[in-house]
């Protein structure tokens, strides 16, 4: 997959150096995995719905066709990735909430708290997965195989493969 991956780490901890990011790092180290080829770019912002939609954009508008966002996605009062994002989504891809919870069900109840969203927005995809790196690979894990077939599905003139 020889495309540029945007990172967004969310936290208020960690952009205010309180703490090191260890989201962003644990993301960037799942796509490079996975993804050789891929080119990650960082950024680290603050919880802030208005920040939050500065960063995405701003990584779309250098070409990043997949923006991975790490952290704001629980019910807590500072959670606001999920609020950030919806309104950016022209498409929104319930599906990869749901298998991401679902995986994460499976290793804690407390998945059911986790309000991860995705979707397309032009030729890119948006995924939001949660802030601890456990959860992070996770969640990946669950949805990394449909992210290269998503982003050939973006270019356009393309469509599903139909079984006959
Ligand atoms: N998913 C996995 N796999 N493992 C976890 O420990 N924690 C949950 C949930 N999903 C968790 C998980 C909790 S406690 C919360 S609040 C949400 O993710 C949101 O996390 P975030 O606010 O860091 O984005």
């Amino acid at each position: 997959m020889r495309v540029r991956v945007g990172v967004l780490t969310v936290s208020d901890r960690a952009s205010q150096g309180v703490y090191e990011d260890r989201s962003g790092p644990a993301v960037a180290a799942f796509v490079r995995e996975r993804w050789p080829e891929a080119e990650v770019v960082p950024r680290l912002v603050p919880d802030e719905v208005e920040a939050i939609r500065e960063a995405v954009l701003e990584l779309l508008g250098m070409g990043c066709r997949l923006v991975l966002t790490t952290g704001g996605t629980g019910p807590a009062p500072r959670d606001v990735t999920p609020e950030a994002l919806l309104p950016l989504l022209e498409k929104p891809l319930p599906g990869f909430g749901e298998a991401m919870r679902l995986a994460s069900l499976r290793e804690t109840p407390l998945a059911i708290l986790s309000r991860q969203v995705a979707g397309v927005r032009g030729e890119a995809l948006i995924v939001s997965l949660p802030g601890s790196p456990k959860a992070i690979r996770t969640c990946l894990e669950a949805v990394s195989e449909a992210i290269p077939v998503a982003l050939r599905l973006l270019e356009p003139g393309s469509s599903c493969e139909k079984d006959p």
